[in-house]
């Protein structure tokens, strides 16, 4: 696609200007997608297209709402697009992450459907559309939609710039069809996404449950064997293309050896040198099964006593969407939940759970992966998580245990990993346990095969099947209309 202009949209920027203490600070959003997307675009050098969300971001651009990132070695456009209280209430909070969130993610948190909400929610969507052909410099640019923030953003798109290749990837699960239909507006949301040329999921289990969405609720043909739908006279291909990171993975630079990275996170924790630690990191999200594996911690001690007192479950939690019910209530019950189990088993200067709630950067959290004996993703559901695949990648020493869930996407791609049911304490205590006892040479050999997964199905592969999908239907438009 060499003359193609290529634009990404998506709510979360990848680089946020926060003004703390006075001074303008610079930060890298904890968000998979931003994680995935960032690599590719510096690669292809277009215009991405977000929500200026941080204290300082008005500050950081020029007259047209436009800065060049990355900082430190400028490649592409950043375009903010300012999203009043109000908007972001109903598009962000309220839609977007108290409805299609828990709808697409079974963790049975019931998702809440506003009126108002879903109005703000199609007045974003028409902003960020009036956006994209704001910043078009053709008739067909290739337009990279992102998740469910967008659904309605790929018609809307197709209305104004009916040459432009539009791919949307959907970074979230797809619920089943009785789940879907639930959503009050799920027609218009399945026409929305149909005005896509291309929609990616992460997995084929996904594609179905949209196939099955598409045929419960609107007129349209499926085309199994070539994964097509036809709708409205046009076609849009369905396909999975499961998102991973780039390789080599950049959080390596300058990483120091994994022993002594062994050595400051202990020192940091003020943990005993030979205590055996196991890392959670994420966002402090109710899908991510952290209270499950909290629960799983008080019954490997009380099943193996013998780890009391030697290890330790570092949970890093980066506070998210904190403004929402469900996202405080999760935080006050996992504080409790550690504070307890800790009560429980303390001794000396040692507690089980280390609960770090704030922010991490890539650093840190490459720095904690090297450090741990295991890492454990229990998510209740998930559409990739890249967590997992991140943990692998800062393992360049061939050491180290993933303890994964069976119902995140990477468990497709990474059957070597530990894989477990979060929703069975007892089944994830005797992980943790089989993690800790694991002889080095099974940790290398299942270690060699994920690398050998990621490193291959990488990022740039990612984003490059889809393009290259892209290009396909652009020549094929050319001589079939
Ligand atoms: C998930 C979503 C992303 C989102 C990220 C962080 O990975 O799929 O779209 O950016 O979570 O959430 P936030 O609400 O902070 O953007």
């Amino acid at each position: 696609l060499p003359d193609a202009q290529v634009m990404i949209v998506s709510n979360r920027e990848p680089y946020i200007h926060n003004r703390e203490n006075g001074e303008i600070k610079l930060q890298i959003p904890a968000s998979g997608l931003v994680s995935a997307l960032e690599p590719v675009m510096r690669a292809c050098r277009g215009v991405w297209i977000a929500h200026g969300g941080g204290s300082a971001d008005r500050e950081t651009v020029d007259k047209n709402s436009r800065l060049m990132v990355p900082p430190a070695d400028p490649t592409y456009a950043l375009r903010r697009v300012w999203l009043s209280e109000e908007e972001q209430d109903g598009y962000y909070y309220g839609l977007a992450n108290e409805g299609l969130w828990p709808l697409c993610h079974i963790a049975f948190i019931r998702p809440t459907f506003r009126e108002q909400d879903w109005a703000m929610y199609r007045a974003v969507n028409q902003r960020f559309a009036d956006v994209v052909v704001e910043e078009a410099t053709c008739e067909n640019p290739i337009v990279l939609v992102q998740d469910y923030h967008f659904a309605l953003l790929p018609r809307m798109i197709r209305k104004a710039l009916p040459k432009a290749t539009v791919v949307t990837f959907w970074h979230i699960p797809w619920p089943n069809a009785e789940t879907f239909s639930i959503c009050p507006w799920r027609e218009e949301i399945l026409d929305g996404l149909l005005g896509s040329s291309i929609l990616g999921f992460h997995t084929q289990f996904h594609c179905n449950n949209f196939f099955d969405s598409v045929d419960r609720f609107i007129e349209s043909r499926i085309d199994h064997e070539n994964s097509l739908v036809s709708f409205g006279g046009r076609e849009t291909l369905v396909r999975p293309y499961p998102i991973s990171i780039e390789w080599p993975p950049r959080g390596l630079l300058n990483q120091p050896s994994v022993e002594q990275c062994r050595i400051n996170v202990r020192e940091r924790f003020g943990l005993a040198p030979d205590t055996r630690i196991a890392v959670g990191v994420e966002r402090f999200d109710y899908t991510k099964g952290i209270l499950d594996r909290m629960r799983a911690v008080d019954d490997l001690l009380t099943m193996a006593p013998q780890w009391r007192g030697k290890f330790v479950l570092i949970q890093v939690a980066a506070p998210t969407r904190s403004k929402l019910d469900a996202y405080a209530a999760l935080e006050a019950e996992a504080r409790n939940l550690a504070d307890e189990i800790n009560a429980k088993y303390a001794r000396d200067n040692w507690s089980p759970i280390l609960l770090v709630v704030r922010h991490h950067e890539p650093t840190e959290v490459f720095e904690l992966f090297r450090a741990a004996d295991a890492c454990v993703v229990s998510s209740l559901h998930d559409g990739m998580n890249l967590v997992a695949k991140e943990f692998i990648a800062a393992r360049d020493d061939e050491r180290g245990v993933l303890i994964l869930s069976s119902f995140a996407g990477a468990a497709y791609e990474l059957p070597e990993a530990l894989i477990v049911n979060p929703y069975d304490t007892h089944q994830m205590a005797k992980a943790y346990d089989r993690a800790l006892t694991m002889s080095e040479e099974e940790q290398a050999g299942r270690m060699q095969i994920m690398v050998a997964q990621i490193s291959e199905r990488n990022v740039y592969r990612w984003a490059a099947q889809m393009l290259f999908d892209a290009s396909w239907l652009r020549r094929r438009e050319k001589i079939v209309p």
